[in-house]
């Protein structure tokens, strides 16, 4: 292993000489009579750690140990002042400035072996406790990437399987994750709502978006698959849905009800047929009490369908689909939502 390299600085021949003879056994030393060829020689090497003398004609070792703290390459690099002062005034300026420790001169080779060894060993645990932190911090987001990624896989199979159940097909799944996407990604042209969305919650919007119908497992399929037109007590069992999912949720997740990403799932699913005017089911609420999350599901969940072949209908075609949406703004839905959706209707219709 190379052996450590210590800088000394210092103006009297005679004491530079004393320390390198102390240390030359030990340590790579290298000599300068003045402050300045001192941080000369830092800009282009650097030093394990330097032996500072106090007063010196030109730079004084404080002015030294200010450059040094200036700059964030050198700033760590651990500086023993030497000092023939005894007043503890400026003992305590320099430590306060700083410098690692101070030695009185004149001063045996042992205390200086030893306050050198210590300051190295104090940096090399360091050095070790900063690598071992920043390789848990690296685990830690690792750990954290793959229950994401776990999360989205979940996510993903329990809303293939709901949707299974029903007449919609593996599409409607993508679709909704990717128009969410889009409404998501610019929503930042929606001022109000923009100031109330960190990247962290849009994220959840668009993973559990897919979620929202997971109460049609409480649903008979019977009802669900029925061709042709469903009576009206069918039509009334399939809107319990919203209620249904949101109970299923608490009863086997409420402890988690403070957890952002079940909230943002139980809010989409309870909440995606409520509309804007208050037409919706099932607690009629309106306008920007019902959460953005829900209302950008509605939309997307209403535009899919809409836009795709189901067993008892064909697709509209996108200039049908648009004006739908447009005339249904500020009645069914968010009327900033629309606004985004016309901004950037062809991003929309590119998934179709
Ligand atoms: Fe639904």
């Amino acid at each position: 292993m190379a052996r450590p390299f210590i800088m000394a600085v210092d103006d009297q021949q005679t004491n530079r000489s004393i320390i390198e003879a102390m240390l030359r056994d030990f340590y790579e030393v290298q000599l300068f009579a003045d402050g300045e060829s001192a941080l000369r020689f830092l800009s282009r090497h650097m030093t394990d750690l330097i032996l500072l003398d106090y007063e010196m004609p030109g730079m004084t070792g404080s002015e030294v140990l200010l450059a040094l703290k200036a700059d964030t390459r050198v700033r760590d690099i651990p500086v023993i002042f030497l000092t023939a002062m005894t007043d503890s005034k400026i003992e305590a300026e320099m430590l306060e400035n700083g410098a690692a420790d101070y030695i009185h001169k004149p001063f045996r080779a042992t205390v200086l072996q030893r306050r050198i060894k210590m300051q190295l060993d104090l940096c090399s645990n360091r050095r070790h406790m900063e690598q071992l932190i920043d390789e848990r911090t690296e685990e830690m987001r690792r750990d954290y990437e793959r229950s994401q990624k776990r999360q989205a896989l979940t996510a993903y199979m329990l809303a293939l399987i709901t949707e299974t159940r029903d007449d919609s097909s593996s599409d409607h799944v993508d679709h909704i994750t990717e128009l969410t996407r889009v409404l998501m990604k610019n929503i930042d042209e929606y001022p109000k709502a923009a100031r109330a969305v960190t990247p962290e919650q849009a994220d959840y919007i668009i993973q559990a978006a897919k979620l929202h119908d997971i109460g049609k497992i409480g649903i008979s399929e019977k009802v669900l698959q029925k061709p042709g037109k469903l009576t009206v007590d069918e039509f009334e069992l399939i809107k319990t849905h919203p209620v249904l999912g949101a109970r299923l949720l608490d009863l086997h997740m409420g402890e988690l009800k403070e957890d952002l990403f079940f909230k943002t799932t139980r809010d989409i699913v309870l909440y995606h047929h409520e509309k804007w005017n208050g037409s919706g089911y099932p607690e009629k609420l309106s306008g920007d009490t019902i959460p953005l999350s829900a209302r950008v599901t509605a939309f997307a969940d209403v535009y899919d369908a809409i836009r795709s072949v189901r067993p008892y209908k064909a697709s509209y075609t996108r200039e049908q689909a648009a004006k739908m949406i447009v005339n249904e703004s500020g009645t069914h839905f968010d009327p900033g939502l629309v606004d985004i959706f016309m901004r950037h209707e062809k991003d929309f219709a590119a998934l179709y």
